[in-house]
């Protein structure tokens, strides 16, 4: 993980599509969050590895949109920085708590959140049945639901 940057994408950065779509889709519904959002970049040697997409959703929450770490350097810890980053940066912008959703047959997201500090918090039943109009499969598991999981950035009152 030598000389990885993490940078917010600027209008003439090319939009990284096979990584948005790595961790969500369809396009059309990226394209939302996309525009709303704020896009940063992971850079290694002048190259992207690594993207995440990050969106105030209410007054004191930040949500990680999307995020997604090229194929070739997966596991290196990359996906980790950039959740340190995305934590850093809802703190900074006064942020009580951050939050991301993942599938429910996403066992491997599911560590790396939960790895972090990640709690999950709720179950939105069917989500990717809604958003896929069927429900595929990971891990031989139905993908239907989203967990909905956060990270306190301040204790709870
Ligand atoms: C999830 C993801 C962003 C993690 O980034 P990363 O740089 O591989 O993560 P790190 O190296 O910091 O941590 C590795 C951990 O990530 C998790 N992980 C999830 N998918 C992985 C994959 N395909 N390869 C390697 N690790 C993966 C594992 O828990 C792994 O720990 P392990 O090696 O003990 O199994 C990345 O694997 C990815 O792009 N996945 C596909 C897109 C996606 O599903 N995004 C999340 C949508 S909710």
């Amino acid at each position: 993980m030598t000389g990885l940057k993490i940078r917010r994408a600027t209008p003439t950065d090319a939009v990284p599509w096979p990584l948005l779509l790595d961790a969500d889709g369809p396009r059309p519904e990226i394209e939302k969050y996309l525009q709303r959002g704020e896009q940063w970049l992971a850079e290694q040697a002048g190259e992207v590895v690594g993207q995440m997409v990050l969106m105030e959703t209410r007054a004191d929450t930040w949500e990680i949109m999307n995020i997604a770490v090229a194929e070739s350097h997966k596991g290196q810890g990359i996906g980790t920085a950039m959740l340190r980053k995305a934590k850093t940066l809802a703190a900074q912008r006064g942020a009580h708590r951050l939050e991301v959703g993942t599938g429910n047959s996403s066992l491997r997201e599911l560590a790396f959140y939960q790895r972090f500090g990640f709690r999950i918090v709720g179950v939105d039943f069917d989500y990717f049945v809604r958003r896929w109009g069927r429900a595929t499969k990971q891990n031989g598991i139905p993908l239907r639901d989203m967990l909905r999981m956060e990270l306190w950035l301040v204790s709870p009152q």
